[in-house]
């Protein structure tokens, strides 16, 4: 017997019926502008040598919207940091919290952590863990490259999310 751990029925935190959700999404992203949703703010002395922006890092804030249009309804946020974290493709470590505020799903969020090769066309990445509605989250999520217009700065990323979770 232990004096801080204990074992649980999972009857006992009402997890009683697992439930498998699929969120479908956009996530809007200025790239450059006066409102940059992506700002890098760290690289590496070799960094600007690399062709696959090796040892460079960003922080990001996009917006989550349900449709590809940025009219569309906005239902939260995502919240990331991005590692190119390769020598030899544009392989890069992303790990971003979905945070929803959007009705039943508000205050809650998904987590995804993993390996985005990001000039392939569909990525899959899992989903390693949630909290409110997504507690005991595991999953993945397919996402492409909805749009991207590098003159205008703008980058539309769709996501398809799988998530276990009771
Ligand atoms: C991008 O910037 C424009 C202003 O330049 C702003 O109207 C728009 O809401 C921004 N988009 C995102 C996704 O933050
Ligand atoms: C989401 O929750 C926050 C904090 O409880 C609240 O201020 C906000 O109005 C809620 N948003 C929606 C769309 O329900």
């Amino acid at each position: 017997k232990s004096d801080f751990a204990r074992s649980l029925l999972p009857e006992q935190l009402e997890l009683t019926t697992r439930k498998l959700t699929h969120l479908h999404f956009y996530l809007h992203e200025n790239i450059t502008g006066p409102f940059p949703n992506v700002i890098q703010v760290a690289q590496a002395p070799t960094t600007d040598k690399s062709r696959f922006s090796f040892r460079a890092v960003n922080v990001v804030d996009d917006l989550i919207l349900v449709g590809p249009e940025r009219s569309s309804k906005q239902i939260g946020r995502a919240q990331a940091v991005t590692a190119f974290a390769s020598q030899n493709d544009f392989a890069v470590l992303l790990a971003i919290n979905l945070a929803f505020t959007e009705g039943k799903y508000n205050g809650s969020t998904v987590t995804i952590s993993g390996r985005n090769m990001v000039f392939t066309e569909l990525r899959e990445l899992p989903v390693v863990g949630g909290s409110g509605v997504f507690r005991f989250a595991t999953g993945y999520v397919k996402t492409s490259t909805q749009f991207m217009d590098l003159k205008a700065g703008i980058l539309v990323l769709e996501y398809d999310v799988y998530v276990f979770h009771y």
